[in-house]
């Protein structure tokens, strides 16, 4: 809800419990005032504190810079005064920096409305498709009139989910181009109480997504990708958290970019107590020329405050990513269980090996086959060749696509492809007719990275060729996903069709391509689902997610890497998002051997899958696979899907063990997932306080146990730890959640179990 207050000139936003107010100080400057749990009043602009040393500049002219320098602003400029990080920053005909923004006009419309060529959250009502919800935007107007520019900033405060989300459009109004050379998507200055943290997520290849925690400090901390994706090392992601949050408790302010290309968060306090939080494109490879007359669109930013730990902005996060963010009609539907032939042949395989190990699949109910790597051009049997030539070698796919797919359906299978459509093989009839679609800086040889160059995104005649080529490929059979692959940054970043003043464009404006590509694939083919991936999780972002509901999470599906991995991603993104596969044992990246359990346990957390040969599997281990299907299909898939997600301990934090829950909607069903580290001598059984429960239900605790004879023993479980007796009993929620239940310690390395209740 939006409460415009025309006398104060304040504005209130209201989510279910937060609110969030902004205001014009001096009459012209929009100053952020309070944003938290929810208050009732909207008129607070005495927390500006205008009154104190400096005052305004109409008191005080003397010292407005000292007032822009102090002001808690909306959405702060630079170069005029005002020396935190600024959120835009514009260059006129003169090479002359700086603006100064104020209050123009205002205006509140219903919904919420795209952003052109970008992703973007939507107003469709909780749990139902075809029901808008009835959240509004409000636009604020901002003008520089010297300068011929105009920003508006939006806000849609969700009438169903603790989130506002904003963005921002510039306009050039003048008669004279400008250069963007700054436009962030949205700041917040909040007052510090001391002791504050910054949580970001870091990594690389195998080690995607590792939580990190530390102190605000009045020198800065910055969160950046400067590879022209969002990348390994960063997530466009912030939260800054007060002194000692945890999972359950504490003040959290969280800031998410909706983007998947260079970014930039910072953090900073001031010293007067007041801590500014920036986020949006990275300000380093970033210019746009705007002619007089157009726009700008930054991407969107997601705000969301907890005052109950991070666990609660996780479930929000992930309520607000289904319902509002993922637009795949997949979002909820029953994903298909898929075998990736990745890891089973790399590129050595043929029609014949893949139907092999789909036929094998297929008896353990397993839906799709997916082709990965390997497929198309003329020598695509190692890294180097063929990128660019999205077509079938038939010499490897004997029969082609087609024959391929109807074979599969003889299987009730389908199939799905890998395509990576962002590069380029020197090998390859593309680069031979078109070396000129190379990034490339004059007179330089590129790099090669994993023997492959970047396209240039920023040339239309590359978007229309890729999206022919992929599309003609689609036509060929009747895919049904696509993995769509990223395998190397950018760099050498210089196009051979722009002009020279607009070489600075190419990061963004490849980031646009690949929305323009994934957008118009799914225009012309509605059903078809798409994983995005980049050598594994490199371009795991809100972005990504408004098109394609999975996200390859990582190559690295060694369950205890994953146990960092998935906490780091479940953190800010639904498990419904994050793919995750069987892998054989012992793991191709880690040589670590995990039980077969812990890794169909494991994988269950996601969208699940198998990457393994499933023709080489001892017989019994194939009679599992069936159960574990067949399991996740019956009772994790819903909740997967739609649950709640409770992280209980955390292997990271403890060293010892990890635990997490989903939790039903309706609070009727739930699962434990509890997964032990190295086994250790003389230990006690662990105990694990649930949550999420309904604290009156009775509830009944199943362990679940694959491939049990009659008797009742199981050939997957036998050592493994039991429930302390609890096997079958009856508890009420609040027994779960206050007293918890027993984990018996296990003599077995990266032992796990999975508890089922049902109330
Ligand atoms: C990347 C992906 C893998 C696989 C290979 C194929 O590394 O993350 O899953 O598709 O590419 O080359």
């Amino acid at each position: 809800m939006i409460t415009y207050n025309r006398e104060a000139k304040t504005w209130k936003l209201d989510t279910p419990h937060t609110s969030y107010v902004m205001g014009l100080v001096d009459g012209k400057y929009l100053a952020h005032i309070y944003y938290g749990a929810s208050i009732s009043d909207g008129n607070l602009t005495y927390l500006v504190r205008a009154n104190e040393n400096p005052f305004v500049p109409s008191q005080n002219p003397a010292e407005k810079q000292g007032f822009l320098d102090v002001c808690p602003m909306e959405y702060p400029a630079c170069g005029t005064g005002d020396f935190r990080q600024g959120a835009i920053s514009v260059e006129n005909v003169c090479g002359q920096e700086g603006l100064e923004l104020v209050y123009k006009c205002q205006m509140i419309v219903a919904g919420k409305p795209p952003i052109p060529g970008l992703p973007a959250s939507f107003d469709t009502k909780a749990g139902d498709e075809k029901q808008a919800s009835s959240c509004d935007t409000l636009v604020i107007t901002l003008e520089d009139p010297l300068l011929g520019v105009e920003v508006d900033v939006l806000y849609t405060p969700f009438d169903d989910v603790d989130v506002i989300a904003r963005s921002v459009v510039v306009r050039n109004k003048g008669r004279e181009p400008l250069h963007l050379t700054r436009v962030l998507s949205a700041c917040l200055d909040v007052g510090g109480e001391g002791g504050e943290e910054l949580l970001t997520l870091y990594g690389t290849w195998a080690r995607e997504h590792q939580i990190e925690r530390r102190p605000v400090t009045h020198g800065g901390e910055v969160v950046e990708a400067l590879r022209g994706e969002s990348g390994h090392d960063s997530q466009p992601f912030m939260a800054l958290l007060s002194e000692h949050a945890s999972y359950e408790s504490g003040r959290v302010y969280a800031l998410q970019l909706v983007y998947s290309g260079d970014l930039m968060g910072h953090v900073k306090e001031n010293a007067f107590d007041s801590i500014r939080m920036v986020m949006g494109i990275h300000p380093e490879h970033f210019a746009w020329k705007l002619m007089p007359g157009e726009a700008f669109y930054a991407p969107e930013a997601v705000l969301t405050f907890s005052d109950q730990g991070l666990g609660n902005m996780s479930r929000t996060l992930h309520d607000f990513d289904r319902t509002h963010l993922i637009r795949s009609k997949w979002k909820f539907a029953k994903r298909p269980v898929l075998i990736n032939n990745w890891e089973a042949t790399y590129f050595d395989f043929t029609a014949e090996k893949l139907l092999q190990i789909a036929q094998e699949a297929s008896k353990a109910g397993i839906d799709m086959l997916v082709c990965d790597d390997g497929w198309f051009g003329h020598n695509r049997n190692q890294p180097s060749g063929s990128l660019g030539d999205w077509f079938v070698n038939e010499a490897k796919m004997e029969g082609g696509l087609a024959h391929l797919d109807a074979e599969l359906r003889k299987l009730h299978m389908r199939l799905g492809l890998w395509f990576e459509p962002e590069m380029i093989s020197v090998d390859s009839d593309l680069y031979r007719a078109h070396p000129d679609w190379v990034l490339q800086l004059k007179g330089r040889t590129p790099s090669l990275c994993r023997d492959q160059y970047v396209l240039d995104f920023s040339n239309p005649a590359v978007i229309r060729y890729l999206i022919d080529s992929i599309e003609k490929v689609l036509r060929s059979a009747p895919i049904a996903y696509i993995k769509w692959d990223m395998n190397r940054p950018l760099s050498d970043v210089g196009s051979n069709y722009l002009p020279a003043d607009q070489q600075k464009e190419i990061w963004h404006r490849h980031v646009l391509g690949i929305y323009k590509i994934q957008e118009t694939l799914l225009c012309d083919f509605p059903d078809l689902l798409i994983e995005n991936c980049s050598s594994g999780g490199a371009r795991f972002d809100a972005g990504m997610l408004y098109y394609s509901p999975q996200i390859w999470c990582s190559d690295d599906m060694d369950p205890i890497e994953r146990a960092m991995i998935h906490e780091g991603t479940e953190l800010i993104y639904p498990v419904s998002a994050m793919g995750s596969h069987i892998c054989k044992t012992p793991n191709d990246i880690t040589g670590r051997n995990v039980p077969f359990r812990t890794r169909a346990f494991s994988a269950m957390i996601g969208t699940f899958g198998y990457e393994l040969d499933i023709t080489k599997l001892p017989g019994e281990e194939r009679a599992l696979i069936r159960e574990q299907v067949a399991f996740y299909k019956k009772v994790m898939q819903p909740l997967v899907l739609e649950g709640d997600y409770y992280r209980l301990e955390s292997l990271r934090i403890n060293g010892a063990f990890d635990a997490q829950m989903l939790v039903s909607k309706n609070k009727r069903e739930a699962v434990v997932f509890f997964l032990q580290g190295l086994a250790r001598p003389n230990t006690k059984s662990r105990l694990l306080r649930l949550q999420g429960l309904d604290p009156l239900r009775n509830y009944r605790i199943e362990e679940v146990k694959f491939g049990s004879d009659s008797e009742g023993n199981s050939s997957d479980w036998m050592d493994g730890p039991v429930l302390g007796g609890m096997d079958g009993a009856v508890l009420t929620g609040d027994t779960l959640m206050h007293a918890g239940i027993l984990i018996e310690h296990a003599r077995i390395d990266f032992w796990s179990t999975m508890v089922h209740l049902k109330s």
